[in-house]
């Protein structure tokens, strides 16, 4: 078997929003308003976006989500346009799942690592070398990369669906995310194999640092993403997906929490449990240095400013071609009805 050697991910700088004063935060906000109600369109905010956004959307009868809810919402909603505030595959998963609404994004260059890191010809040929495999990615992928698959997942149902395709002894190929599969591996058990890819934000956890804030905090819960290493998993109370991780910081009962996972879900984490302690998982140790830092630089390049930009104009239109879209559209419906499924 070829050895795969993956293509070098470009990390871009944090973004610096120009500061807003709280009259223009005011302005911008009932700009946005206004306009979802004009254009009968909703807001669609992921949990690592800028807190702002987060409550916008659900102050506007929009949402914040998971990457698995932020899909399901978009099918179940009556608006016309759906304004994706995320990274770019969960727009295109919505104009899939949508294609006949208009689904508009506020930076067309926010992107993600793992996406990044799983281009379909390279994808298509590993794929091809295990024709007797079962293909199954991340939904932080791009739209041909899932079109190549024969299930989409989350992290909020990976372990369930891949438990399911185990018991029927099916083998797997799994992709991009590394971390999230061997995780998934190791609690299931099923036979898999795995694309090196990773995501630059959980990739930097550290754990020998993290022991460290554990002994500093032998009270606090630690909950990490399954997108973070084994050796920071291995350290967990709860690994799980964004939803679940904000769950665990409202029903369990310790005081304080270590959380691994981007910090930008520590807006929605202060609204739910406002009396516990929240404190970020290291992502630098001994001789390291951290780019990401626990932000997502593509996740940061969201914001109001650029919300009532495309609403205003109509532009960062996601296309996905209509035949492209039929296919992709299998596996995470594939998915979609799963989980609907078992949470009947
Ligand atoms: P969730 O589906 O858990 O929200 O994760 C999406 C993601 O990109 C995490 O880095
Ligand atoms: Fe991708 Fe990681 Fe950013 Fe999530 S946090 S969007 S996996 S780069």
């Amino acid at each position: 078997m070829a050895e795969i050697s993956l293509p070098i991910v470009s990390v871009p700088a944090h973004i610096q929003h120009p500061p807003l004063s709280e009259a223009q935060e005011q302005e911008l906000t009932d700009k946005i308003k206004r306009l979802l109600k004009e254009k009968n369109a909703v807001l669609v905010a992921h949990y690592y976006t800028d807190g702002k956004l987060q409550k916008l959307a659900e102050q506007t009868g929009g949402c914040v989500a998971d990457s698995l809810e932020m899909a399901r919402f978009g099918t179940e909603t009556a608006a016309d346009t759906l304004v994706v505030a995320g990274v770019k595959f969960m727009g295109e998963t919505s104009k899939i799942l949508n294609n006949e609404k208009r689904v508009l994004m506020p930076d067309l260059n926010a992107t993600c690592s793992l996406d990044e890191s799983c281009p379909i010809e390279l994808f298509d040929a590993y794929c091809n070398q295990f024709p007797d495999h079962t293909v199954v990615v991340y939904a932080n992928t791009s739209a041909e990369v899932k079109a190549r698959s024969d299930w989409v997942v989350t992290s909020g149902i990976a372990l369930e669906i891949i438990e399911h395709l185990a018991k029927k002894g099916e083998k797997i190929l799994w992709g991009p995310d590394q971390h999230l599969g061997r995780y998934v591996q190791r609690v299931t058990g099923a036979e898999m194999i795995f694309w090196p890819g990773s995501c630059v934000v959980h990739e930097e956890f550290k754990s020998v640092a993290l022991e460290r804030v554990r002994r500093l905090h032998p009270e606090a819960a630690v909950l990490v993403h399954p997108e973070s290493p084994e050796n920071i998993i291995q350290q967990a109370d709860v690994v799980g997906s964004t939803t679940a991780m904000i769950k665990a910081v409202k029903e369990m009962p310790n005081k304080a929490f270590i959380i691994a996972t981007d910090k930008g879900i520590f807006s929605k984490m202060k609204e739910v449990a406002p009396d516990k302690i929240l404190i970020e998982a290291p992502t630098v140790g001994e001789g390291a240095t951290c780019q990401s830092c626990a932000a997502c630089p593509w996740m940061g390049m969201n914001s109001l400013s650029k919300v009532a930009a495309i609403l205003e104009h109509g532009t960062n239109e996601i296309h996905v071609s209509p035949e492209l879209a039929e296919k992709a559209y299998i596996p995470i419906k594939r998915m979609l009805d799963f989980a609907a499924s078992i949470r009947k």
